[in-house]
């Protein structure tokens, strides 16, 4: 055969597939989810997540350094919230020495360079484990956002560097961002979980922060998965009332999503690798079905190819140790 054009070439050997890689993944791309308990020297494994854990104050900070250590730039903190402090308002959310503030201060104390991102929603806090306030069997959008906004402002009291609006009301981002900006905190920035979809991969993460739904699902606020063109339109709104990064999540189900939104905005686009993705590569590799290094390596390198620059994974530290070695 006499061919012109031999596509194999460019993957003879390692070099030079490196050389022409078109997406690469690195710790900077990592935004590393953080579950925070009450107490001391707690370390709980989530059933659903196995070697994830949720961890009191003391052993996050120590996590978190060591996250540093490994060239990951981000957290994304989520807190489990007693039962007892649970009611229909969520107000713990907003209290300023909650254990959501307790850890903002203390991480950001020990490691002044890490970037502290946190969730924003009232699902932790709510006795309906809802992201919202119930009125009537109805989750109510306005009374929630006002909620999210005293929510937001109080991370942003102690010290946050972004906040992410997890909860899908309408109107939202531009509450927060007037919150923000009424009360002087014009630093802080938002990165709007812009489309995110009604999932059944959230299952691991609700058993994390014992959160789980009390009653219905959350179709009437998170996306119905059948939209696209919705997606884009979600995130447009977003940056127009002033989100700084828009997010799609969750992310292996809907990279189709990921590119659109990364050609239709303006702004980083990250994508949220939740817990039910984790918990297949994690099974899979249990059951000696699969190689979990090759699968993170090739999971995460496919979100970079979407168009994701950032990427919330609980692989984060796996993943910055194989990209290290
Ligand atoms: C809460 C929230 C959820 C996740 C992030 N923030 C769960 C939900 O909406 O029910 C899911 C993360 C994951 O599954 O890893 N609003």
């Amino acid at each position: 055969m006499y061919l012109q054009r031999r596509n194999r070439i460019l993957r003879a050997t390692p070099a030079i597939r490196s050389l022409v890689a078109e997406a690469t993944v690195s710790p900077n791309d990592f935004i590393a989810p953080l579950f925070i308990d009450e107490g001391e020297n707690v370390e709980t494994e989530i059933a659903s997540m196995p070697n994830y854990y949720r961890r009191s104050l003391d052993l996050t900070v120590r996590e978190v350094k060591e996250l540093w250590s490994l060239g990951i730039k981000s957290v994304l903190l989520f807190i489990k919230c007693k039962d007892e402090w649970k009611d229909n308002t969520g107000k713990e959310a907003w209290n300023k020495d909650g254990l959501m503030q307790r850890s903002i201060r203390a991480i950001k104390d020990a490691v002044p360079g890490m970037y502290v991102m946190t969730d924003v929603a009232l699902d932790p806090y709510s006795s309906y484990g809802h992201d919202g306030i119930v009125e009537n069997g109805e989750i109510v959008n306005d009374p929630t956002v006002e909620a999210l906004v005293k929510m937001s402002v109080s991370h942003a009291e102690a010290g946050v560097d972004m906040v992410a609006p997890s909860d899908m009301m309408d109107g939202r981002i531009g509450a927060i961002r007037e919150g923000l900006e009424e009360n002087g905190f014009t630093k802080v920035g938002i990165m709007a979980y812009s489309a995110k979809y009604a999932s059944c991969f959230y299952g691991p993460f609700r058993d994390a922060l014992d959160s789980a739904p009390g009653f219905g699902d959350k179709k009437t606020y998170q996306m119905d998965y059948s939209n696209r063109i919705e997606a884009i339109k979600e995130a447009l709104m977003d940056i127009e009332e002033g989100a700084d990064i828009v997010m799609v999540k969750p992310g292996l189900p809907y990279l189709d999503i990921v590119r659109e939104v990364k050609n239709a905005v303006d702004v980083p686009v990250s994508v949220y690798n939740i817990s039910g993705e984790y918990a297949m590569i994690k099974a899979a590799a249990k059951m000696g079905w699969i190689n979990e290094e090759k699968a993170i390596l090739e999971t995460l390198t496919g979100f970079k190819r979407a168009g994701a620059d950032l990427i919330a994974t609980y692989f984060a530290k796996d993943a910055a140790r194989l990209i290290n070695l």
